[in-house]
């Protein structure tokens, strides 16, 4: 298989998980005879550095005509001081717009051996394995917004908008998910006060005849956040506008052990793109103490879910667990008893650990 992947490092820790992921996938490359070609292009606050702008021309074509993009994080307390519009954060919404990715999944799945670093006792924690089929391109992230002055006082205003269609394309993708898993799908919103959650709700329900399947159930966002907290393992598909998926999906992280830990994956018209949900982690970066696991389980993704390749995946995937299960740990996940060490370390054990994997499977076949 022959692909081109674009790498946007970006700011903060986003090129040292960038480069985790980047290994992982010459990994599967070298073992499985693919060609990946690489092309790396700056963006958010780096880009600004290098271009004055967040999202150069050449950046987002690079990511149009790539097969799929991975990207690190953006951010940071240099580039704070700018306007919103002109930040680091908006050349990835930019760029999430400009790829025409409307769909953002994030799935907030326990991995065994880190059971005991969730906040939750284990009794409430249950099998925690949901997703979070987050809206990308629209909503209060993109709706009409400004300012204005009054009696010498300021006021500043965004617009949660939604259209038919759009609620239409997020939720279809939803369904068919839910379809894909447990059956189950909960729809958040707060139409008790948002004429947008309103029409949000009346069209998820009305596509309820077109998937008879699966069994839709309505929550207010604030009793979904509510409901993460008590008892997580109720919930399988959550369907959320951009904005609730943004804050609910951070709030799930924890319930794994750490936001480091969460990939995601974006879809939409043309190439999708593959990112861990944190961000640059500022006071992190430079030393050798971000977590990769997000970053690389963003590979896993992309190796699954945009090339189809399941055996590889699933090869980085039970090593990246069996390296959490001999105890390894980054700072994030530290405990007493567990094995300290940093983001490299994590990758030369990963390696190893791989290696050991393949040779195994060479020798026996996978799945033993
Ligand atoms: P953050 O996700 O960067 O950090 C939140 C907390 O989680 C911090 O304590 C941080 O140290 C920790 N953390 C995050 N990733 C980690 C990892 N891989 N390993 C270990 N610990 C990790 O969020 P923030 O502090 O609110 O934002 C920092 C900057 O990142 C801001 O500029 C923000 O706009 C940006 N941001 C970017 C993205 C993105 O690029 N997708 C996402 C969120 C925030
Ligand atoms: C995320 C981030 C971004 C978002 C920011 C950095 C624009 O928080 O990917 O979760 O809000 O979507
Ligand atoms: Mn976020």
């Amino acid at each position: 298989m022959k692909k081109t992947i674009v790498l946007l490092a970006g700011d903060g820790i986003g090129p040292e998980v960038t480069a985790a992921a980047a290994t992982v996938l010459k990994e599967c490359a070298r073992e499985f005879h693919h060609q990946f070609d690489f092309v790396e292009q700056p963006v958010g606050g780096t880009a600004i550095d290098l271009t004055g702008t967040p999202l150069p021309h050449a950046t987002l074509d690079a990511c149009r005509k790539a097969d799929a993009v991975f990207l690190g994080a953006v951010g940071g307390p240099k580039w704070d001081a700018l306007p919103v519009g002109k930040r680091p954060e908006s050349g990835l919404l930019d760029l999430r717009r400009g790829m025409g990715l409307y769909v953002n999944v994030r799935p907030a799945k326990l991995i065994e051996p880190l059971r005991g670093m969730s906040p939750l006792k284990p009794e409430r924690l249950g099998d925690l394995d949901l997703e979070i089929v987050r809206e990308l391109a629209g909503g209060i992230y993109f709706g009409e917004r400004g300012r204005s002055t009054e009696n010498g006082k300021d006021r500043s205003w965004d617009t949660e908008s939604y259209s038919t269609a759009e609620i239409e394309r997020i939720a279809a993708f939803a369904y068919t998910r839910a379809e894909g898993r447990s059956r189950r799908l909960c729809s958040v919103d707060k139409a008790n006060v948002l004429a947008s959650s309103e029409l949000w709700r009346r069209t998820v329900t009305a596509m309820g005849s077109v998937y008879p399947h699966v069994r839709l159930e309505h929550m207010y966002v604030d009793n979904a956040a509510m409901q993460l907290t008590l008892r997580p393992s109720q919930f399988d598909v959550l369907l959320t506008t951009n904005m609730f998926g943004d804050i609910l999906s951070d709030a799930a992280a924890a319930l794994v052990g750490s936001i480091g830990l969460v990939p995601s994956a974006s879809f939409g018209s043309g190439a999708p793109l593959f990112e861990p949900i944190h961000g640059s982690a500022p006071t992190l970066a430079g030393k050798d103490s971000a977590n990769p696991v997000g970053s690389i389980l963003s590979a896993v993704m992309m190796l699954r879910d945009a090339f189809g390749l399941g055996l590889e995946a699933d090869w980085v995937e039970q090593s990246v667990v069996r390296v959490l299960g001999a105890g390894y740990r980054t700072p994030d996940l530290a405990s007493p008893g567990s094995k300290p060490i940093g983001t490299t370390g994590f990758m030369e054990i990963l390696h190893e650990e791989m290696q050991r994997t393949l040779e195994h499977a060479e020798r026996y076949g996978w799945g033993v």
